[in-house]
């Protein structure tokens, strides 16, 4: 089957940091949970190009003589199913991001991947559209939902944020009129590219607006309408994007993002933040913009150490990672979680609630385009999705 892979790591400008080939195509799955899949699509990220450049230890190793296929998001059809699967059959179009810890990526014709972690494809989109979805989309979703605590209006069982377990509504010394006309205010550093595109439509669109979130300043009873989304961009038309995609306010993120969020909304502090670049570089100022007791969220590895410590001790601030690949990479008990997220995806678009983030489509899927698109991303400016199509 035709595949593009590499055999050795190497800077995209070299022509061999890429190259066509022909590989034999994987058997078909007899027992397991694994979906053999005609590819029709796929997306790039920079996980792509990270791996591309021998940066990311967790990823399997290549042997001497065996090239390494990379590729995580794919949209495509089943063409045969493991023995244990439930959840798909041969001809279902399905969209997905593919695990790290598996030695064969996207980028080829057949893909064996496991069920548990893919979604049926959204009716409305083409297959283009959707491949341009599933690693981001379920970043920006755990990330929002699974580490920060928001709360979907949309997935069962997790509709009622659950009420402080030892203070009534109405407790003397609390101001309940400021609790109750507190506005809720998440930051996304980040917001035009892959991640930030959809973790803006999901906070914007989808976090509950019946119930109280767990943020400091609300009470059980506060009426909860949503959260304001304050995303960052540096350029017209990133700006213009985030705007597009349901921010409320875009600042720069190459300038002081305490002093313009001040002068553009006039607040201190924001509950949440969401981390989607430059971990290290944005520290201090995430340090000093969290509020009391609120969260940070990063998806982007520090380059060296940073100091927990100090205020957001003073705060009780929490910080916590997220990594799509986490459930994949260590089997958890609910890795499952991945295909209903993809699936409740799938619904949501299919409703016109959410939409592709896809804003460029190279065609076919070739060496020569794959690398265009490892170098458009590696430039930093990316803009939505950047997607892959046709062999
Ligand atoms: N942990 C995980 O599970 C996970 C999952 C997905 C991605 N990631 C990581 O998350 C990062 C973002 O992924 P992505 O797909 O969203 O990337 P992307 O699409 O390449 O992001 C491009 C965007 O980054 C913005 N940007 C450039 N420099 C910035 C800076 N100094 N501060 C803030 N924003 C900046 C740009 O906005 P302007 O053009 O407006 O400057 C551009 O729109 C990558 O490092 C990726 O590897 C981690």
């Amino acid at each position: 089957m035709r595949a593009v892979g590499l055999y050795r790591y190497l800077p995209i400008e070299d022509s061999q940091s890429l190259v066509d080939l022909d590989i034999p195509q994987p058997n078909n799955p007899t027992s397991g949970h694994d979906l053999l899949v005609a590819i029709k699509a796929i997306s790039v990220n920079p996980v792509d190009t990270k791996v591309r450049r021998g940066l990311i230890p967790i990823t399997v190793q290549i042997e001497k003589n065996t090239p390494h296929i990379l590729g995580w998001d794919a949209a495509g059809e089943v063409v045969e199913s493991g023995s244990d699967c439930t959840l798909f059959k041969k001809g279902d179009a399905v969209y997905y991001a593919g695990s790290i810890s598996r030695p064969l990526g996207t980028n080829c014709e057949f893909h064996l991947v496991d069920e548990r972690i893919v979604g049926r494809k959204p009716k409305s989109l083409s297959f283009e559209e959707a491949a341009a979805m599933p690693l981001t989309t379920i970043t920006a979703w755990e990330a929002l939902y699974d580490r920060l605590s928001l709360y979907p209006d949309v997935v069962k069982g997790k509709t009622t944020a659950p009420s402080h377990p030892i203070l009534p509504t109405d407790v003397p010394y609390i101001n309940n009129k400021k609790r109750n006309e507190h506005q809720s205010y998440i930051l996304i550093i980040g917001g035009a590219g892959g991640v930030g595109s959809i973790a803006i439509q999901l906070a914007k669109n989808l976090v509950n607006r019946s119930s109280s979130p767990s943020s400091p300043f609300m009470t059980s009873s506060s009426s909860f309408s949503g959260i304001n989304v304050i995303a960052t961009a540096s350029r017209t038309e990133s700006v213009e994007w985030c705007k597009r995609m349901g921010a409320d306010f875009v600042v720069d993120h190459h300038k002081n993002l305490k002093s313009q969020i001040k002068e553009v909304i006039g607040i201190d502090y924001v509950d949440y933040i969401l981390c989607l670049n430059e971990t290290d570089g944005h520290f201090e100022s995430m340090k000093q913009l969290v509020a009391p007791q609120g969260k940070i969220c990063s998806i982007v590895q520090t380059k060296g150490p940073v100091d927990l410590g100090g205020e957001l001790l003073h705060k009780s601030a929490t910080f916590v990672w997220e990594l799509m690949f986490t459930r994949s990479l260590y089997q958890t008990p609910d890795m499952v979680s991945q295909h209903y997220l993809l699936n409740t995806i799938a619904d949501l678009i299919d409703n016109n609630k959410i939409k592709s983030t896809l804003t460029d489509v190279l065609s076919p899927i070739n060496s020569e385009n794959l690398r265009k698109a490892h170098k458009k991303l590696e430039s930093g400016t990316t803009i939505g999705k950047i997607v892959l199509s046709g062999f």
